[in-house]
C-alpha cells in the first residue's frame, strides 16, 4: 500500500489499527502510547500472524537472530501470551518504524503479562533502548483477602535510540512531597518531581473527566507521558485510543495527534469528548488492511 506522505493534524481511524499504522509515513512520530486489551489475541489461534522475516521492508533495526531465539523461548512459556503475542507483535514493529529518532514507545500492560513484553521487547527494541518500568498504582474497588490486593499496572517504556531520545523533565506535572516537613517551604511549593512510580487515582465514576468508556485512562497520566517525551508540535500516536484520552491530553498539551480504534462505541465517546473539549479532530476510516500474498504450506 502506497504510504501517505504526510499525516493530518489531529486525525481518528476508525478500523483495525494494523491498516491504519502500515498506511502512515516512516518515522513520522515523536510518542507512541499504547494501552492494549490484553484478551484480544485470545481468540487467535497461535501462528496466524505471520513472524516470517523480509529481506526488506520494515524490519531493519531489529535484532535479527537473537530475537527470534528468545521469542521462541519467552512463547513457549505461556500458550495464552503466545496468541496474544502474535496480535500484538506485528503492532509492535509498525510503532517501531514509525518512531522517529528522538521517540519513545509507552506500552501500557497489566502485571500478569508485563514480564514477557519486557523481555520480547528488549530484544525487539534492543535491550539498550529500555528506559524505564513505570509502576502506575491505584487504591480503589475490592480487596483480597488471601493475597496482596493487586493495584498497580505496568507502563514499559522503551525508546528508538538512546543516543538520541528526547525527555524532558522540566515540563513534567509535579506532585506534592510525601513528608513536606523535611523539605524547604519553597519546595514545598514546586512539588516534587514524579519517580518511576506514580501514585494517582484512576477516573473517577463520579468525576468530570469521565466518558462512559470503560477502560479509560487518567488524563493525569497521559499528559506526564506527553510533557516527558514530546514538545509542542510533535505528533502523538495512540492506536488503541478508547476514549481518546492521548489526544485529549495531547491537545491540552498543543501536541497533535493520531488515534485509531475499531470499536464503534470508542469513535461516538471520542467524538462527543473532541466536540466538547473544542478540538479540531478528522474522522477517517482506516485503510483496508493490505493483501497478504498467500502462501501455501509445506
Ligand atoms: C484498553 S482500551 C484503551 C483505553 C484508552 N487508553 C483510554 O484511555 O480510553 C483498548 C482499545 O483498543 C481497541 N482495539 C482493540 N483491538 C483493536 C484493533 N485491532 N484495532 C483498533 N483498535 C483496537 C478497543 O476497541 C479498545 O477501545
Amino acid at each position: 500500500m502506497p504510504k501517505a506522505t504526510a499525516i493530518a493534524k489531529n486525525t481518528v481511524f476508525f478500523g483495525d489499527n494494523l491498516a491504519s499504522l502500515a498506511a502512515l509515513p516512516d518515522e513520522s512520530v515523536q510518542l507512541i502510547y499504547i494501552d492494549p486489551p490484553f484478551n484480544t489475541g485470545r481468540t487467535q489461534k497461535r501462528g496466524t500472524a505471520t513472524t516470517k522475516r523480509v529481506t526488506e521492508g520494515g524490519r531493519v533495526g531489529f535484532k535479527g537472530h537473537q530475537y527470534e531465539t528468545v521469542r521462541q523461548t519467552v512463547l513457549s512459556y505461556d500458550d495464552e501470551f503466545a496468541d496474544y503475542w502474535a496480535f500484538l507483535e506485528p503492532r509492535l514493529e509498525q510503532a517501531w518504524r514509525l518512531l522517529n529518532q528522538t521517540g519513545t514507545l509507552y506500552l501500557h500492560l497489566d502485571y500478569r503479562e508485563s514480564h514477557y513484553a519486557k523481555v520480547l521487547l528488549d530484544a525487539l527494541f534492543g535491550r539498550d533502548c529500555f528506559l524505564n518500568e513505570i509502576i502506575w498504582a491505584y487504591d480503589y474497588g475490592g480487596k483480597s483477602k488471601n493475597r496482596w490486593p493487586a493495584k498497580h499496572d505496568t507502563i514499559l517504556v522503551y525508546v528508538k535510540d538512546p543516543a538520541k531520545y528526547f525527555f524532558n523533565s522540566t515540563e513534567v506535572d509535579r506532585e506534592p512531597y510525601m513528608a513536606p516537613g523535611l523539605v524547604t517551604p519553597e519546595k514545598v511549593a514546586l512539588g516534587k518531581l514524579p519517580t518511576d512510580v506514580w501514585w494517582h487515582t484512576i477516573v473517577s465514576p463520579t468525576g468530570k473527566e469521565k466518558t462512559g468508556y470503560p477502560t479509560q485512562k487518567p488524563l493525569g497520566i497521559l499528559r506526564r507521558i506527553i510533557q516527558a517525551s514530546s514538545s509542542a508540535g510533535d505528533t502523538v500516536l495512540d492506536f488503541f485510543g478508547g476514549s481518546g484520552t492521548t489526544g485529549a491530553a495531547a491537545a491540552q498539551l498543543g501536541r497533535h495527534f493520531i488515534l485509531c480504534d475499531q470499536n464503534p462505541e470508542s469513535i461516538a465517546v471520542m467524538k462527543q469528548r473532541f466536540a466538547k473539549a473544542g478540538v479540531e479532530v478528522s474522522f477517517e476510516n482506516s485503510p483496508r488492511s493490505p493483501k497478504r500474498k498467500s502462501s501455501k504450506s509445506k
